[in-house]
């Protein structure tokens, strides 16, 4: 093990307790310091590993190391110690964002290393490949570091960069395209092949999905550019994932420099999932449609793997650089994971649920059934408190007749609000009055169409500085910071309304 290593290591093993009394309850913050993208969320053995992009040494970013985590259920997860520090000629700038997957026991890891020496120790089955970012003397000087795709192959405690780093360099990036832009490769295998699509910037600044295809994961060829931004959503398409759900192939994308439509993109750092066909043959992506995947102030650079019980599972940065400095004083940790979410297809929307998990974790329930809400504001006994899972159906008369607002983590003038303007059939989340000292974003809009029936059913999980919210089983998501004290719960409606209020407290 290298210097760096050893050090980041030492360093949060020394300091792994001092955050623990700020920690949310059920979301993963880095062991210590600075963390965003999720990276590497796969199997390996039977358990659930999740790498983060991570500066152990401050609360801001740096030099970016890989920290690491693992979990049985997505809800309570276990540090293990940082596995990747950026020391080698081809990672000095930093180690960025990547996949994982376990190697079949028959993979031969000899070829990754040139010691003809080495074991084929079968300890070794987890693959890492991530993003190589240096810096030459030359580049340096300009300011500029380069990118490139490297792995690391480990047990699930250690892991080691293989001898022949990097896999992908520049002479694979086709003409023209950046090679300073091409980074987050998610690897995946299909019979006898592997397969990666990386992000890439194209010659006309939009951001390009590339794939690439290997006998080994150590000789890659280029294959096909197979999705692009078209410089409409945004530039580079950050962290690509692709896979295949209830019938269409997803690809989930972070774009950056996202102009917003007004109606379903916001401005800044955004991510998008497009549902569509893959043509496995063509190597050609056609999407069908596309959607923001979370209207929060709050998501980014998500990754997903399928259970082990076949769901899709993902998970994402709860945070956004665009409000990246903004931070809570005197805390030794800076990023935190949303809850980890089940994916589905539903007329033809991506649709999220938090892990069914997570009700293993419900503590006392409470249940009002068909309570009359209406401009005075109620509260309810024992709907209360700083972490729950909370299901509220609003019973849905007549558009413009159903505004109703429902405050969260309340203490005097403090507090998170959601108001339903059924005029325009869209949730407004506030968190203006929600602890935020800086004059950041602090309001969105996001669908809410009544069901059916005229329902509206929301699920509002919250833990100590998030508050989730997921419409009618998902069909949309939003994820947002907070920072306030309070624990009081109202809900007040301008024209009577009838609701169902079911509240759970979480606790471990
Ligand atoms: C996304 C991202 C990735 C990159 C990493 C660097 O948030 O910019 O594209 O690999 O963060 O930390």
């Amino acid at each position: 093990m290298k210097e760096k290593l050893i050090e980041a290591r030492q360093y949060e093993k020394k300091h792994l307790h001092d955050a623990d009394q700020d920690r949310p309850r059920f979301h993963l913050t880095p062991a210590t310091g600075w963390c965003n993208d999720p990276n590497g969320f796969s199997v390996y053995k039977g358990e659930y590993h999740l790498f983060y992009q991570y500066y152990p040494y401050d609360v801001v970013w740096g030099p970016m190391h890989w920290g690491h985590a693992k979990t049985k259920d997505f809800i309570i997860w276990e540090y293990l110690p940082a596995v990747l520090a950026p020391e080698d000629t081809f990672d000095d700038y930093g180690c960025f964002s990547g996949s994982a997957m376990e190697l079949d026991d028959d993979f031969d890891i000899t070829l990754f290393f040139e010691d003809e020496n080495i074991e084929n120790d079968d300890s070794y089955r987890h693959l890492i490949i991530y993003t190589g970012c240096y810096e030459g003397e030359r580049t340096k000087a300009e300011g500029i570091s380069y990118q490139q795709q490297c792995i690391a192959i480990g047990d699930g405690v250690d892991y080691i960069k293989i001898d022949k780093n990097p896999v992908v360099g520049a002479e694979l990036v086709p003409e023209g395209n950046s090679i300073i832009d091409f980074r987050d490769p998610k690897i995946w295998k299909e019979e006898d092949t592997y397969y990666m699509i990386v992000a890439n910037r194209l010659p006309d600044e939009s951001g390009g999905v590339l794939l690439y295809q290997s006998e080994n994961i150590l000789d890659w060829e280029y294959v096909a550019q197979i999705e692009c931004s078209e410089n409409i959503y945004g530039h580079v398409w950050e962290c690509p994932d692709l896979f295949s759900l209830d019938g269409k192939y997803i690809m989930i994308s972070s774009p950056q420099e996202m102009k917003g439509d007004g109606k379903e993109f916001y401005d800044g750092y955004s991510n998008l999932a497009l549902v569509g066909d893959y043509d496995k043959e063509k190597k050609r992506y056609h999407r069908e449609s596309v959607q923001t995947l979370d209207y929060g102030t709050d998501f980014y650079a998500p990754q997903s793997l399928k259970s082990v019980d076949g769901r899709r599972i993902m998970i994402g940065w709860m945070q956004n650089w665009d409000a990246k400095d903004y931070k809570m004083t005197g805390k030794r940790f800076f990023g935190e994971m949303t809850m980890a979410r089940e994916l589905s297809v539903k007329n033809g929307r991506v649709c999220q649920t938090p892990v069914r998990e997570l009700e293993n974790y419900h503590g006392m329930h409470y249940n009002y059934s068909s309570v009359l809400i209406s401009q005075e504001e109620r509260t309810f006994q024992g709907v209360e408190g700083t972490y729950y899972d909370m299901r509220v159906r609003a019973h849905l008369i007549q558009s413009g007749k159903n505004d109703f607002t429902i405050s969260l983590r309340r203490k005097d003038d403090s507090a998170f609000t959601l108001r339903y303007d059924s005029m325009i059939q869209q949730l407004v989340a506030d968190r203006s009055q929600a602890g935020i000292p800086q004059d950041y974003v602090c309001e969105r809009y996001f669908p809410a169409l009544p069901t059916a029936q005229n329902h509206l059913d929301l699920r509002i999980i919250v833990d100590r500085y998030s508050v989730e919210i997921f419409v009618n089983e998902g069909e949309s998501v939003a994820s947002f910071l907070i920072h306030t004290e309070g624990e009081e719960i109202t809900f007040s409606a301008t024209d009577p309304t009838i609701m169902d209020i079911d509240f759970y407290e979480l606790k471990r």
